[in-house]
């Protein structure tokens, strides 16, 4: 019995409610690379339409498919990052399962890698042979523009479309620089970008096609993330994307809390102590949903879990006021400087507070 040899070109889908697409994807996919020995992945978060059911009925009858299903997890750039993971080929792909992405590039793309004169090939909108006037509509577009200029400024990187999901690269400097890669978010290729200075890229036009199937999952979400991925960069890695989120909603509970604090004295017989301990309450409440929301919203807290957590980020932050106190007053002693003990004790109650929660208020759901 000969044993069968491994595909030279792992193909990595991520899928979200893309049942209807699945059985198109793999006939196009099959017709754009005969010749070269390719697979499949498939990587579906759970999807309620059954994405991953269908993928594995299409897997039952063609070896070359594969299905991750994961549970309990949402998230492109994770959901990528892990197919790619799975994968032993030499060189990945990571394509749409919408089939926006035009498929029969991919030929060109896996030449350009093995000539060897490009570790990484993107699949452009903005180049000669690309486009994105289908898919795209007005709004959406600008959007686009401005995320790749700002991508552009931090990437520091001949890229004319950083925002694109469509690329190919080898899978041994995938692997290199696996660890560095943020997984929340939905910019992958931005991360591997700024991640691994010094790749070599090309890139290959097409044409970005309009949705027929299903929906898009792009939301303001996604441009949040965006953000907290691009000043992850700056800081060169330093500053957690979550840390960004939550010091600028820390910014505006300051701001919620000097609205309540003059509402609150205006009210008849209020002392300024319990005025301020009602707007500090009401800071950290409006902190802590908001946090619920954006920074965490792929771990939100619901039902009993939410009150829980609710009464831990109280005391987190009670606690974290006390060590503000502690060490502004300790740099006041040594340095009269006022507004410098100021800000390093805002300041480390801010690093406090978010390690503290990070850990016991929104710890990973088993
Ligand atoms: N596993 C998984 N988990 N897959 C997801 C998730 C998720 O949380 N969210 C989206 N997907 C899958 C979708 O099913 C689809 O196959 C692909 O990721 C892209 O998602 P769309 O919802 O179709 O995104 P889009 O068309 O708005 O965004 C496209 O344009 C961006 C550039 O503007 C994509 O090509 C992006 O990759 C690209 O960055
Ligand atoms: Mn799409």
């Amino acid at each position: 019995m000969t044993i069968p040899t491994p595909a030279s070109l792992t193909l990595v889908v991520p899928t979200f409610n893309e049942r209807e697409n699945l059985p198109e994807v793999v006939r196009r996919v099959e017709a754009a690379l005969a010749g070269i020995d390719w697979e499949i992945v498939f990587v579906d978060d759970n999807s309620p339409d059954g994405t991953a059911f269908a993928a594995k009925v299409i897997a039952q009858g063609d070896a070359r498919v594969r299905c991750i299903r994961r549970i309990g997890r949402r998230g492109l750039a994770g959901a990528c990052i892990e197919g790619v993971l799975s994968s032993s080929a030499p060189y990945v792909a990571v394509m749409d399962g919408d089939l926006q992405h035009d498929e029969r590039i991919l030929p060109r793309m896996f030449d350009r890698l093995r000539a060897g004169d490009a570790d990484l090939v993107v699949g452009s909108r903005y180049v000669a042979g690309g486009g994105a006037a289908a898919g795209f509509s007005e709004a959406r577009a600008s959007l686009s523009r401005s995320a790749t200029q700002l991508a552009g400024l931090v990437l520091r990187a001949e890229l004319s479309d950083p925002m694109s999901g469509f690329f190919m690269m080898r899978r041994d400097l995938f692997d290199k620089v696996a660890p560095r890669l943020t997984s929340s978010g939905f910019k992958i290729l931005a991360d591997i970008v700024a991640s691994a200075p010094g790749l070599r890229i090309a890139e290959i036009g097409y044409e970005f096609r309009e949705r027929t199937a299903g929906e898009s999952k792009l939301d303001a979400g996604v441009g949040l993330d965006f953000l907290g991925l691009m000043l992850n960069k700056l800081t060169r890695g330093v500053v957690p994307v979550r840390f960004v989120f939550f010091a600028a909603i820390g910014c505006t509970g300051l701001a919620v809390h000097l609205i309540a604090l003059r509402l609150a004295l205006a009210l008849p017989e209020v002392g300024f102590a319990f005025a301020q301990s009602l707007a500090t309450a009401i800071a950290m409440t409006s902190n802590f949903f908001i946090n619920n929301l954006v920074t965490y919203r792929d771990r939100k807290l619901k039902g009993l879990g939410l009150w829980r957590g609710l009464l831990v980020f109280y005391l987190v932050c009670s606690l974290g006021a006390v060590a503000n106190v502690g060490v502004a007053s300790w740099i006041y002693s040594l340095d009269r400087t006022w507004w410098l003990a100021g800000i390093v004790g805002a300041a480390m109650s801010v690093v406090w507070n978010y390690s503290l929660s990070n850990f016991f208020v929104w710890r990973r759901a088993e």
